[in-house]
């Protein structure tokens, strides 16, 4: 299958492309799969079972939602509309843990009456647990986790979650509350290094104490781990399950069971972008290669150049490479739509490109600036199923009054 380190031969592309467009999203189901596995095995060898909620907000592919499922994956939901899809693809409530913030009472409260695990984040969220709980408690216990803020080294000044001593404050009044089980602590910060992973620790750890004698039911770290090359799988992993591990020892946590909610983890390695060159000109200093797609697609919101890409060429003579290096341009106006540059490649229209790891905060925030979002197939053996076709132009602007 493989034809240019490790991407599938120019032949299957433009079969694919036949079908699709020139541009489209790929995705690696094996590759995912390997990741979700990698992080059970080495957390599970260092704490024992762990509870893994796949990232909605990551990438909401109801193929990858599904895949997390099958491999055992709760839902992490942070939104009505996430809170739906979850349901819609046959995830158990009991398996779903809303977090997010700025949600309605409509989403908490059709959460908690399902038996799912609501992350409060702050007074607001706590207003509407407690007016469930005063309404339902007879017939329905209200399971909660408290978000607690963690700075880290990296990411000093969190948005999200209540500050130590407010969280410690606000678990005492719920704990005291009839119809309300706080079941444990949450953090997620976007820190994906080791000291923020002991940051996490160290932080929901001394909440805890204060809350619990003999520690929380429920540890939710949120996502440590960030996205990593499946082939070393261990050695980006093992550091944080054993600080996960020493954490809890230290502790004296025996009886707490770690959840991890990863998202970049699992499919930033398992998509990629792939695209058509269109054009190649000539300008001072460089070759610029428009392909068929743009940074919108690889990266919209942090805007990298240096995603792994690799060059496709359709077969032909030997190519030499060109004197200037190539800059991959995408196919909208915005100026700075580069989605790599200084390339040392020969480079013709009809090639195609293949930016990797794109799988986190991609199809996820996908958009419909100047033409419909891309589709998006999955590898099949040797071949591929549709995942998502390219949308009609009506589909695009479903909603507008035209
Ligand atoms: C609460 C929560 N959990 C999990 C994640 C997933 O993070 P990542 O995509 O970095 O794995 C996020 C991302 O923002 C989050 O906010």
């Amino acid at each position: 299958m493989d034809g240019t380190g490790g991407s599938p031969p120019w032949q299957w592309l433009a079969a694919v492309a036949g079908e699709h467009g020139d541009g489209f999203y790929l995705i690696d189901p094996a590759a995912a799969r390997t990741c979700i596995g990698a992080i059970r095995q080495q957390f599970g060898k260092a704490v024992g079972p762990v509870q893994l909620a796949y990232s909605y907000k990551t990438n909401h592919t109801p193929a990858l939602c599904r895949l997390a499922r099958e491999q055992g994956m709760s839902a992490e939901v942070a939104s009505a509309q996430e809170l739906w899809l979850a349901r819609s693809i046959g995830v158990p409530d009991a398996d779903i843990i809303l977090t997010g913030v700025g949600r309605g009472p409509d989403v908490v409260h059709s959460a908690l009456a399902a038996g799912s695990l609501v992350v409060i984040d702050g007074q607001r969220d706590a207003d509407m647990v407690i007016e469930f709980a005063s309404r339902h408690r007879e017939e329905t216990v209200a399971h909660v986790l408290l978000r607690v803020a963690v700075p880290t080294p990296a990411a000093p000044a969190p948005r999200l979650g209540m500050q130590p001593d407010e969280a410690v404050a606000l678990g005492r009044r719920l704990m005291d509350m009839p119809g309300v089980d706080v079941l444990g602590l949450h953090c997620h910060n976007v820190d994906r290094s080791l000291p923020g992973m002991r940051a996490r620790l160290a932080v929901l750890g001394a909440v805890g104490q204060e809350l619990w004698p003999f520690g929380p039911r429920l540890l939710d770290l949120g996502s440590p781990l960030g996205p990593f090359d499946p082939a070393h799988a261990e050695d980006h992993i093992a550091p944080y399950a054993n600080a996960a591990a020493s954490a809890l020892t230290s502790l004296g946590w025996a009886d707490t069971h770690l959840i991890l909610e990863p998202g970049a983890a699992i499919v930033a390695a398992a998509v990629s972008l792939v695209a058509r060159v269109l054009d190649v000109r000539q300008q001072p200093g460089r070759a610029v290669a428009t392909i068929a797609a743009s940074i919108l697609h690889s990266s919209p919101n942090t805007r990298r150049v240096d995603l792994p890409v690799q060059h496709v060429p359709a077969s032909g003579p030997p190519r030499v490479t060109g004197a200037d290096p190539v800059y991959l341009a995408g196919s909208t106006l915005i100026d700075g739509d580069w989605l790599a540059i200084d390339l040392p490649w020969s480079v013709l229209p009809g090639d195609f490109v293949v930016v990797q790891s794109v799988g986190a905060y991609s199809i996820s925030l996908d958009n419909s600036f100047i033409d419909p979002p891309l589709p998006v197939v999955i590898r099949d053996g040797a071949g591929w199923a549709t995942v998502r076709r390219r949308p009609s132009f009506e589909e695009s602007f479903a909603g507008f009054v035209l």
